[in-house]
């Protein structure tokens, strides 16, 4: 696991490990997930276990910023389904970013989808409900584009595919595994 901590941005430290380095605060880290309201707490129980890179923020020995590299899963055949976007099967998914409302702002989000993009080589997805209002930036910033057409969620909003070419591959066009 990597430790650093930023001397622009005092009082957090960053982690960025495998999900078994935070084995013992899945509970933590699912709780403050569906905190923000993007994603159902089962959901991130589920999931969590089998995500490749795990990026939090710490505060005083609390989490209150995380981001998430899920594995590649049933998801992205669905996605392939909904969207009509030829997204890959082994597509990693850049997801579960949050940050706690009272720590919001700090550039914790911004540090830790950075420090998960550093570590992907391949292409990677997102879903956002059109309804975000920051997270599309985020990922716009990144290299991210939409992609497919928005399907719809299970409330009052649809869902977008945002989806980043592997850098060196950026500029070809038969990318979509
Ligand atoms: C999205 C979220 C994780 C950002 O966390 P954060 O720690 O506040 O983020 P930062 O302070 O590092 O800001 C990240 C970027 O968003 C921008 N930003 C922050 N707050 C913003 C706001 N209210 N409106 C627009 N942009 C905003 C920042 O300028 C920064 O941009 P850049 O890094 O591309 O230059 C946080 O707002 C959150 O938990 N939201 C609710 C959950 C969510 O929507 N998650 C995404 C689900 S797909």
């Amino acid at each position: 696991m990597e430790i650093f901590k930023d001397p622009s941005i005092p009082g957090y430290q960053f982690e960025i490990g495998t999900t078994g380095d935070f084995q013992a605060e899945h509970e933590a880290i699912a709780a403050l997930v569906a905190s923000r309201g993007q994603v159902d707490v089962e959901k991130v129980r589920e999931h969590l276990p089998a995500a490749t890179i795990v990026a939090v923020a710490r505060h005083n020995g609390t989490i209150v910023s995380v981001c998430v590299l899920k594995g590649a899963r049933a998801y992205n055949r669905r996605v392939r389904r909904k969207s009509g976007f030829p997204l890959g099967y082994d597509v990693p998914e850049l997801g579960y970013a949050a940050t706690r409302t009272d720590h919001e702002g700090k550039r914790l989000g911004r540090t830790l989808h950075n420090e998960i993009l550093k570590r992907v080589e391949g292409d990677v997805f997102a879903t956002v409900r059109s309804t975000n209002p920051t997270e599309p930036g985020i990922l716009e910033r990144r290299g991210f584009q939409r992609e497919g057409r928005p399907w719809k969620g299970q409330g009052d909003y649809t869902i977008v595919l945002w989806y980043r070419k592997a850098p060196s591959r950026a500029n070809t066009r038969d990318d979509a595994r």
